[in-house]
């Protein structure tokens, strides 16, 4: 796997990818991989010739008090882990080379970003909009994947690639899970072990949801308020949102038809977890 860092390192890496006809995907990273990362970068391989990574720690899509500053970062095992799982290429750039300077662009999608995480981390998915436009631009992949743990944030990005005709298809690649149900995050390794069994609160609470929508519950309101009582049943946890949503454009309606996201936001401890599940309401 070859380590690139510069823009113009990777602009002429991918000359030489169109020169040959070799198709690329492309899987960004903030690091501190984990087996759902992984899974990212093995369904690019099944989607293009070669997988390349990008690892950045995005400054610009940390709010002030978030956890920019002590996000875990070991690049050494991240580039392990990559070439490990197939990958040819990883970018890996600092701060300076993707923000020489404070970009005076605002890459915005209010229509998605006002519900959900987004009415917590205000300018949030504007970061994210950002630097994920810049590194398509940059790579210029052929497809880019993207995990449904984040599925706002996937979201955005379909509806960004859309409307601004980027010729780029995007993958999303289901939630990849623990054992007991928690979904794999690289915040995960902030909690210690009593918070890590609380932590499970959040798969419970999302299958109860499902499972009601599946026995033909379809009031928005009754399924947030199943979601909200098996969290407030765990003492370590605290709930900021929980919602019951049209997966694709985010509305939320009275009640729910067809296909509904039911997705949540827990702090355990002072770690904020998310996740969420799609449903289809008979
Ligand atoms: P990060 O949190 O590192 O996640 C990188 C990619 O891995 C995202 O597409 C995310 O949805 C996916 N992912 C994380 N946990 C997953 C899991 N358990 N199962 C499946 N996929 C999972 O998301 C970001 O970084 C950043 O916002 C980024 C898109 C890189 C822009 O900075």
């Amino acid at each position: 796997m070859l380590t690139l860092t510069t823009i113009a390192g990777v602009r002429s890496r991918r000359e030489e990818a169109a020169r040959t006809g070799v198709r690329i995907a492309l899987v960004p990273t903030m690091g501190a991989l984990h087996d759902g990362h992984l899974a990212l970068v093995r369904r690019g391989r099944e989607l293009a010739d070669e997988v390349w990574a990008s690892v950045f720690v995005n400054p610009a899509q940390f709010g002030p008090g978030e956890d920019f500053e002590r996000y875990p970062r070991d690049l050494e095992r991240d580039a392990a882990l990559l070439a490990g799982a197939g990958a040819s290429v990883l970018f890996a750039p600092a701060t300076k080379e993707m923000f020489p300077r404070p970009s005076a662009t605002v890459v915005d999608l209010p229509a998605l970003t006002g519900g959900l995480c987004g009415a917590h981390r205000p300018g949030h998915f504007r970061g994210v909009a950002l630097i994920v436009a810049k590194l398509l631009n940059v790579v210029q992949p052929h497809v880019a994947v993207f995990g449904a743990k984040d599925w706002q944030q996937a979201a955005v990005i379909r509806r960004l690639v859309e409307d601004l005709d980027m010729p780029v298809r995007i993958e999303v690649h289901p939630t990849v899970r623990e054992d007991d149900g928690l979904a794999r995050s690289s915040r995960n390794a902030y909690l210690d072990a009593g918070q890590r069994r609380a932590a499970t609160v959040l798969h419970r609470a999302l299958q109860r949801a499902a499972a009601a929508a599946a026995g033909g519950e379809r009031r928005r309101a009754a399924l947030e308020a199943i979601l909200a009582a098996e969290v407030a049943a765990e003492p370590l946890a605290r709930l900021q949102y929980a919602a019951a949503v049209d997966p694709d454009t985010l509305e939320a309606r009275e009640s729910v038809s067809g296909r509904a996201l039911l997705a949540l936001a827990v702090f355990v401890g002072a770690t904020r977890l998310i996740d969420n599940i799609v449903v289809e309401v008979p």
